[in-house]
């Protein structure tokens, strides 16, 4: 069987959706992109970008990053000085997966309510608020995560968004979302893209997970006036590209071109929910599957984590391990329906 990037061609990954490879479609995109010096502001296609994107959210500006991490702290570093306090939930990505950036480049401190599925709401969040004061850390910002990830794909209801939003106002605190799957909580619920953009003060949203592109990400922000701000932090990072314009590209044609797909990735993720829920009952909940995550808790089933990676590999299947007992499957753009037949075949074996 042909190797491919050290692993068989034919492999379906479940690991993550940030595994896509670009298609010709968008390589070709990529190859014919205009391009120009980006830190003098002189790329025509990551320019075209930001102003579509920021559009499609209705913000201010938005500036393309390498990545989703750095989208995150650039955006914090806008809402957050030094020494002062986020609040976001135990399972963020910004506090689980971003190697304390946020702490050691921004020295901004996180508070993190653990809650279900990693959806906050404005009853756990406002008697956590600290006022400014002799001694204190105030509370300056609230980061929600649209849609979760270590919370399987969930996705915040628009009420609950705009309760929080009401209660920041409230407080005078800022609000950022951690939009990396935003476009899926759009493909799942309907609520446009504006109406998210409207509630948040600075967005990330990433280009490189379902949407399927090899880099990027944009960091969104309602007030334009801020986005001189955010190329500095961005240049201080060392995020500043030159002829980025061929990375925008793929991001362009990935906004364009397979927001609306999504819905595919949601069905299969629906499709394999339910067919581990009839062979292996209580390894996961259909219903709780809203997005392109699967969550199988394993802790009464007949193999571990390990256990059911290594049976899935020596078919050609790659799962992700979240603990001991707990398996990550994420649907994406490279898994067709045979891939997750495949998938099935060996998952259910092994659980039943
Ligand atoms: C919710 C969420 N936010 C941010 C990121 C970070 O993106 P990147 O890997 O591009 O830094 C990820 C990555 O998977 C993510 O899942």
């Amino acid at each position: 069987m042909a190797d491919f990037g050290g692993r068989r061609q034919d492999t379906v990954d479940l690991r993550s959706d940030t595994v896509t490879r670009p298609t010709d479609a968008m390589r070709e995109a990529m190859a014919r992109a205009a391009v120009g010096d980006d830190v003098y502001g002189e790329d025509p296609t990551i320019n075209q970008l930001e102003a579509e994107v920021a559009e499609l959210f209705g913000h201010g500006a938005a500036v393309f990053v390498p990545s989703g991490t750095m989208g995150n702290l650039v955006a914090l570093r806008l809402l957050c000085g030094e020494g002062e306090e986020l609040l976001c939930d135990a399972d963020a990505h910004i506090v689980s997966y971003e190697a304390g950036a946020a702490a050691a480049h921004g020295g901004i401190q996180t508070r993190t309510p653990i809650v279900p599925r990693g959806l906050l709401s404005a009853s756990i969040i406002e008697p956590q608020i600290r006022i400014a004061g002799y001694h204190t850390v105030p509370t300056s910002a609230l980061a929600v995560e649209q849609t979760h990830n270590r919370g399987g794909g969930s996705v915040y209801p628009l009420d609950t968004l705009r309760e929080l939003r009401a209660l920041a106002d409230r407080h005078a605190i800022t609000m950022h979302c951690d939009g990396a799957r935003i476009w899926n909580a759009h493909v799942a619920t309907g609520v446009t893209l504006a109406e998210y953009g409207a509630l948040f003060d600075t967005m990330s949203v990433c280009l490189s997970k379902g949407l399927g592109a090899p880099v990027g990400s944009l960091v969104l922000m309602r007030d334009a006036s801020l986005a001189e701000r955010a190329r500095d932090v961005r240049h201080r990072l060392g995020g500043a590209m030159r002829q980025a314009g061929i990375l925008a590209a793929a991001g362009l044609f990935a906004v364009r071109s397979n927001v609306k797909r999504l819905a595919d990735d949601h069905a299969r993720a629906q499709r394999l929910a339910t067919a581990i829920a009839e062979v292996a009952p209580g390894v996961t909940d259909p219903a709780a599957v809203e997005t392109n995550i699967v969550v199988l808790d394993l802790a009464k089933a007949p193999v571990d984590s390990a256990g059911l990676a290594r049976a899935c590999a020596a078919d050609g299947v790659l799962v992700s391990g979240l603990a001991p007992r707990r398996v990550r499957l994420v649907t994406h753009l490279d898994v067709d329906d045979e891939g997750i037949d495949r998938a099935l075949a060996v998952i259910c074996a092994t659980l039943r």
